[in-house]
């Protein structure tokens, strides 16, 4: 029988400690033709006999002190092989025997293994009953990342009475924070923080707030619907549409900008526009540039363009909202399978998987010192506390073997 003309059946949810023995199907023996070499090579491990795994568990003898006697690690930044799929456990043997993986000490273990070896070994810690989480992986389990947009929102509960609700500013004198982009904010802060722009309210009142919560609270109001201060604009906007020409190069046509180092001045309160220019030109907010276009503009000038730009939409500055753990978990799963149960037998399992050694994977694909495309370009916006809680989040999943059978079409 050829292996073409054969089907790969998925018979799912066996559940570890259930009641099979080693997982593997007698239906699977049954239809043990070898497919042609050269077909469907990576499927191999998959379409090993029940003489196949058993020849593999021989093999294993030089990888338990490694991966323990049922392919289940006790040490640290080794990986349980138990349950894993098939295929990926031989694309993966693979790998490391060419030196492609970078990993010595898998180098030395496959060197003198032939390819034959290497599909019955595949197969064989295929069939094994996966490893179920650890206690203590799920004792010291990092939380599920919080809503940074929500801490955001929490932490800003003192300083809408100036700012207003959302960051649009009621109250003359008072900046909107709002379309104001999250590194233009940051900065901001920080010079408040350095004093290298004195106000001693705004100072106090950041002082207690940590880096974290600050990118946090910038985030939210980049991320609030921008809006108007909803403060009076008196002056000739005619005038400052012209004089705002001197303008528009740094802060964007219509005080839009497009750079986070120019602030976006769309929508401002008037009187804290003209506050600050002024503060420029006598130099009390020490700013090189500012200094010397603000020494131009008289009083008149000066509210004139306050008027202006008080009366431009400001719009929302370029951010996405981070993904939430939930969120991302979504996305991994698409390939992954539900909470990490692969079910496709060239796609790694994550679930009850080591937490370190998931934490070193997708740093290592992260870095490129593990080279995969797909995950690269999936792990380069995790941030640090990303890959923790995910490998956290993982680590802690039941795992569920699955057995493949190959039928006959029909
Ligand atoms: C000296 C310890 C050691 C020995 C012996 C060893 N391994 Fe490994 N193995 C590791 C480490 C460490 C890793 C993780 C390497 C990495 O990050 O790529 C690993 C990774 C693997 C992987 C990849 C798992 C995954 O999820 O990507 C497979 C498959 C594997 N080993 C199988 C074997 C087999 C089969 C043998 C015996 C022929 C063996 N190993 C012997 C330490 C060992
Ligand atoms: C008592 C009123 C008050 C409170 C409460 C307050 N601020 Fe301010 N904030 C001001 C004033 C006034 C300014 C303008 C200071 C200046 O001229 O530099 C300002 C300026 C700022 C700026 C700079 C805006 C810009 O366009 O450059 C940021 C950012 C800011 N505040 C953030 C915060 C945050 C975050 C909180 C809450 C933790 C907060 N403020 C609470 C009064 C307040
Ligand atoms: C060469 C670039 C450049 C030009 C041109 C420029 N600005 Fe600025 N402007 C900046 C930078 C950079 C800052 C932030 C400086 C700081 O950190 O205090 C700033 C800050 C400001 C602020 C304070 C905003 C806030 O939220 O605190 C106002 C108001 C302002 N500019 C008005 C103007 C006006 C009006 C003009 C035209 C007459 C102008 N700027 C032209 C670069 C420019
Ligand atoms: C488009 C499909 C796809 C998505 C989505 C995906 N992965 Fe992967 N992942 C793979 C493949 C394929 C591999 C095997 C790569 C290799 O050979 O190194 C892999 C490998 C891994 C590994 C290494 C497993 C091991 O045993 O060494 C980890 C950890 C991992 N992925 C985590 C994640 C996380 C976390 C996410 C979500 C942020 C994710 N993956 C999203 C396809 C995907």
């Amino acid at each position: 029988m050829k292996r073409n003309t054969r089907t790969l059946l998925l018979v799912a949810g066996i559940l570890a400690g259930g009641a099979t023995g080693t997982g593997y199907s007698p239906g699977a023996t049954a239809q043990s033709a070898k497919p042609k070499s050269g077909e469907g090579d990576d499927l191999r491990a998959v379409y090993a006999t029940a003489a196949d795994v058993a020849e593999g568990r021989r093999v294993t003898e030089s990888c338990s002190r490694c991966h323990g006697p049922n392919g289940i690690s006790t040490t640290k930044g080794v990986p349980n092989v138990a349950g894993q799929r098939p295929a990926y456990l031989y694309a993966k043997l693979r790998a490391y025997q060419a030196g492609t993986r970078g990993d010595h000490a898998m180098e030395g273990a496959v060197k003198f293994l032939s390819d034959e070896a290497l599909v019955k070994v595949a197969a064989y810690y295929a069939s094994l009953e996966p490893a179920q989480p650890l206690a203590t992986d799920g004792a010291k389990a990092a939380p599920a990342r919080p809503d940074p947009v929500a801490a955001g929102k929490a932490a800003t509960a003192g300083c809408a009475g100036c700012h207003g609700e959302g960051g649009i500013s009621k109250t003359p004198g008072m900046p909107s924070l709002v379309g104001l982009d999250p590194k233009y904010f940051a900065a901001a802060i920080n010079a408040y923080r350095s004093g290298q722009r004195k106000h001693d309210i705004m100072k106090s009142l950041i002082a207690a707030l940590s880096d974290a919560d600050v990118k946090n609270i910038a985030l939210y109001y980049a991320l609030q619907k921008p809006a108007r201060a909803q403060t009076p604009a008196p002056g000739d906007q005619a005038a400052g549409k012209t004089a705002a020409a001197a303008c528009a190069g740094c802060h964007g046509d219509q005080g839009v900008s497009g750079n986070p180092a120019n602030p976006s001045l769309a929508g401002q309160d008037a009187q804290y526009f003209a506050s600050a220019l002024r503060a420029y030109k006598d130099g009390s907010r020490k700013d090189e540039t500012m200094k010397g276009l603000a020494a131009a503009l008289n009083d008149r000038a000066i509210r004139d363009l306050a008027a202006y730009y008080a009366a431009q939409q400001p719009q929302p500055p370029k951010v996405e909202k981070p993904l939430t753990t939930a969120e991302w978990v979504q996305r991994c799963d698409r390939c992954h399978g539900v909470n990490g149960n692969s079910t496709d037998p060239r796609t790694p399992a994550l679930a009850a998987q080591r937490v370190e050694y998931l934490v070193k994977g997708l740093r290592a694909y992260q870095t490129g010192a593990r080279k995969d495309s797909v995950m690269a370009a999936m792990s380069t916006s995790l941030a640090d506390a990303d890959v923790e809680a995910l490998a956290a989040y993982y680590a802690r999943q039941r795992a569920r073997a699955f057995v493949y059978v190959t039928v006959p079409y029909k």
